[in-house]
């Protein structure tokens, strides 16, 4: 008799986890040194994939054998085949999605084997993002947990309300998430509607923060001038880099999860992502705390630059 799934039997029962944002072509070069201006560079290995950091938590997840859909707008394009067919053959479930038929977006993307680093350029931005229209035909009886990349803040803003107003005729409700990068201010009022916060240190720098600690701390006032001390405020996680993450609790206690440097670096392409999926995985699907959670998760990003993409993520 074949062994019984484990991986997958964890996830029975729980609903499935929605992921919101974008998903985009990835054309990677990992490469030894930085190039050059004007200079032509051999790289070490090329690929490409399907990215986009929704996209990639989906994947992510489904790696981990959880129910998991993607909602965000698919392009037509047939470019974009191949990615759609990788969604399809992975079972991340995209049957929401809304269609355009502009061309992908996608990024290029450079890895630096020497440094760790990674140098992503994003094409195609004027690509349209789902409306709130699309996100209200969803049936939200469907999903646990909702996990939001805040691309475009005053629309996912509006999704939240939509998500917070449906929770709030429910005993069970569903765990609302998000991952911000961009402007503070912008998306800062993202934070009155979910449990979880993941922020990128490229917020954090655009507000001179200078560590997770100094960020946490920061994040720390303004959710307490926003929330005053006893009311519901989101757990808040900053990812800085891979041996650096602070987690500032729902008690305003501050924690880095243990770090974890990979064994050899190769690429560290959608680390973060990796992280926030198996976060979620753990806290949701697994019941752990969020130390724990938050050290699988550093564990797992970390082993994710050991090779390219996410399949050894399972
Ligand atoms: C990695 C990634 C890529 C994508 C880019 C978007 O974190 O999600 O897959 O091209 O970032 O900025």
């Amino acid at each position: 008799m074949d062994e019984p799934n484990r991986k997958l039997s964890w996830a029975v029962g729980k609903k499935t986890v929605l992921c919101v944002g974008y998903s985009v072509i990835d054309c990677i070069t990992i490469v030894r040194r930085f190039p050059r201006i004007d200079e032509i560079e051999r790289g070490v290995k090329g690929y490409w994939q399907r990215g986009g950091n929704a996209a990639n938590t989906c994947t992510v997840l489904r790696n981990l054998g959880v129910d998991v859909e993607f909602f965000g707008v698919l392009s037509t394009s047939p470019m974009f085949s191949i990615m759609l067919h990788d969604m399809k053959v992975r079972g991340i479930k995209i049957d929401n999605c809304p269609r355009s038929n502009q061309d992908p977006p996608f990024s290029s993307v450079i890895v630096n084997k020497s440094s760790g680093t990674c140098t992503i350029v994003n094409c195609n931005n004027s690509f349209p993002y789902p409306s709130l229209e699309d996100f209200k035909k969803l049936d939200l009886s469907k999903y646990g947990w909702i996990h939001f990349r805040g691309n475009r803040p005053e629309i996912t803003f509006e999704m939240m309300q939509a998500v917070e107003a449906y929770n709030a005729t429910q005993t069970e409700k569903i765990v609302i998430s998000v991952d911000m990068d961009g402007s503070f201010k912008e998306h800062w009022p993202l934070v009155d509607y979910c449990e979880y916060a993941f922020f990128y240190r490229q917020l954090a720098d655009q507000q001179q923060w200078k560590s997770p600690r100094q960020a946490c701390n920061s994040i720390d006032e303004h959710l307490a001038m926003r929330f005053g001390i006893n009311l519901k405020r989101p757990l808040v996680v900053v990812l800085w880099n891979l041996q650096k993450v602070g987690i500032m609790d729902h008690n305003s206690d501050y924690h880095r999860p243990t770090a974890y440097r990979p064994k050899k670096f190769v690429d560290s392409l959608g680390a973060t992502e990796v992280f926030i999926g198996a976060f979620i995985y753990a806290v949701y699907v697994r019941e752990r705390s969020h130390h724990i959670a938050a050290n699988f998760a550093n564990l797992m990003a970390s082993y994710k630059c050991i090779k390219c993409g996410f399949d050894h993520i399972s």
